[in-house]
C-alpha cells in the first residue's frame, strides 16, 4: 500500500519522527519560525495527516485548503489555536496530549511559586554580582506553610499542584466550573470571588477559550490581598496584561510569576518588563526532555491511528473519532 502524505510542523523529539518517517511520506517544516501561509497551504494540498503547532491557526479557511485530511494532531494539551468545530464539521478527529505532561507542568507551576516566594533569582543575582557581603544581609522570603493557595482551574495539573502544596503544609482552595469529589479530596471548593479574596497565592490553570479569555482584569486584581502572589501557567490571554501591570505597579498585589504571556514571545516594550515584582519564563511548563518525548510519541500515535482510520488514543472531538 502506498505511504500516506503527512505534514509535520516542528521537529518531534525522541523516536516519534523516525516512526512517522518510516510509515508515511512526510514533509516537515523544521524551523522555529512561523511557516508562511502560502507554503503551509501548498504542503497541505495533498496531505492526509497533519501535525500542527501552537503558532498556526487551524480554522475553516485553512481546512478548506486541505481537502484530504483524515486526522490532525498536535503536541500540546491546550488547543486554543484549533477550531474544533471546524474539524468536527469536516469529520476530522483532532488528537492532543493530555496526561503525559501533568507532572512536568505541575512541577514548573510549583517551582514558580517557590522561586518567587523564596527570592531565588534575586539571591542568585546577589551572589553572582559579588554583593554577598554579609551572612546577615540576604533576601528575605515568604513562607508557604499555613498559607492559603487558591487554584483556578482544577484539572489534572491543578490536582498535581494541590498535592505539592499539601507537602508544604498549605491550605488549598479551588474554583472550577464544577465541584467534584476527586477535587474535594484535595481542596475546598469556593466561589471565584471568595478565592480571590482569601488566597495568599493564586495559581491559574484554565484552558483558553471564549469564556475564559480575560478572566483576570482590573476588578479581579482589586479583590486580591495586597500580599497576594499571582501565578499563571495556562495561557497568557486568560489575563488582561495591562491590568496586571497596573495592579503590580500600584502594589495592589505583591508579585506575579508568569510562564505564559500574550503574545508569546512577550514584546520587550511591554511595561510589565520594567517591574521588579514579576518573574517571566518562556512557556516551559511541559519542557523537559522526557515529557516532550512522551508528548511527541502520543502525537505520532494519534496521527498514525487516524491515518489508519483507527480510534485516536487521545481525541478531543470524540464524536468524530474513528471506531474500532
Ligand atoms: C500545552 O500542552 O498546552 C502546554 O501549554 C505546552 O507546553
Amino acid at each position: 500500500m502506498a505511504k500516506q502524505n503527512i505534514v509535520v510542523i516542528g521537529s518531534l523529539p525522541g523516536e516519534a519522527e523516525e516512526r512517522l518517517a518510516e510509515k508515511t511520506n512526510m514533509k516537515i517544516w523544521r524551523s522555529t519560525d512561523r511557516i508562511p501561509d502560502d507554503q503551509l497551504e501548498e504542503m497541505l494540498a495533498d496531505a492526509e495527516g497533519f501535525i500542527s503547532r501552537g503558532d498556526i491557526k487551524v480554522d475553516d479557511d485553512l481546512l478548506s485548503k486541505a481537502p484530504h485530511l483524515k486526522v490532525i494532531a498536535q503536541s500540546s494539551v491546550g488547543y486554543d489555536n484549533i477550531d474544533i468545530e471546524a474539524c468536527t464539521k469536516r469529520l476530522i478527529p483532532y488528537g492532543n496530549t493530555p496526561e503525559v505532561l501533568n507532572d512536568a507542568t505541575a512541577d514548573l507551576t510549583y517551582a514558580l511559586l517557590l522561586t518567587s516566594t523564596r527570592k531565588i533569582i534575586q539571591s542568585h543575582t546577589l551572589v553572582r554580582n559579588g554583593a554577598w557581603n554579609s551572612p546577615y544581609d540576604i533576601p528575605m522570603g515568604v513562607g508557604l506553610s499555613g498559607k492559603t493557595l487558591g487554584i483556578v482551574g482544577m484539572g489534572n495539573i491543578g490536582r498535581g499542584v494541590a498535592k505539592r502544596a499539601h507537602a508544604s503544609g498549605m491550605n488549598v482552595i479551588y474554583h472550577n466550573r464544577t465541584q467534584s469529589i476527586e477535587n474535594d479530596a484535595l481542596g475546598q471548593y469556593t466561589s471565584f470571588d471568595e478565592l480571590l479574596e482569601s488566597s495568599d497565592f493564586i495559581v491559574v490553570l484554565l484552558p483558553l477559550n471564549s469564556s475564559t479569555k480575560g478572566t483576570f482584569g482590573a476588578a479581579e486584581f482589586k479583590k486580591m490581598k495586597s500580599h497576594a502572589y499571582f501565578i499563571n501557567a495556562s495561557r497568557g490571554a486568560i489575563v488582561d496584561t495591562h491590568a496586571l501591570y497596573l495592579a503590580l505597579k500600584n502594589k495592589e498585589i505583591a508579585y506575579a510569576a508568569l510562564d505564559v504571556t500574550d503574545p508569546e514571545p512577550i514584546n520587550m516594550d511591554n511595561p510589565i518588563m520594567n517591574l521588579d515584582n514579576v518573574l517571566i519564563t518562556p512557556h516551559i511548563g511541559s519542557a523537559t526532555t522526557e515529557t516532550r518525548e512522551n508528548m511527541a510519541s502520543l502525537t505520532a500515535d494519534n496521527l498514525l491511528a487516524g491515518l489508519n482510520k483507527q480510534p485516536l488514543p487521545a481525541c478531543v472531538n470524540e464524536a468524530v473519532n474513528y471506531k474500532n
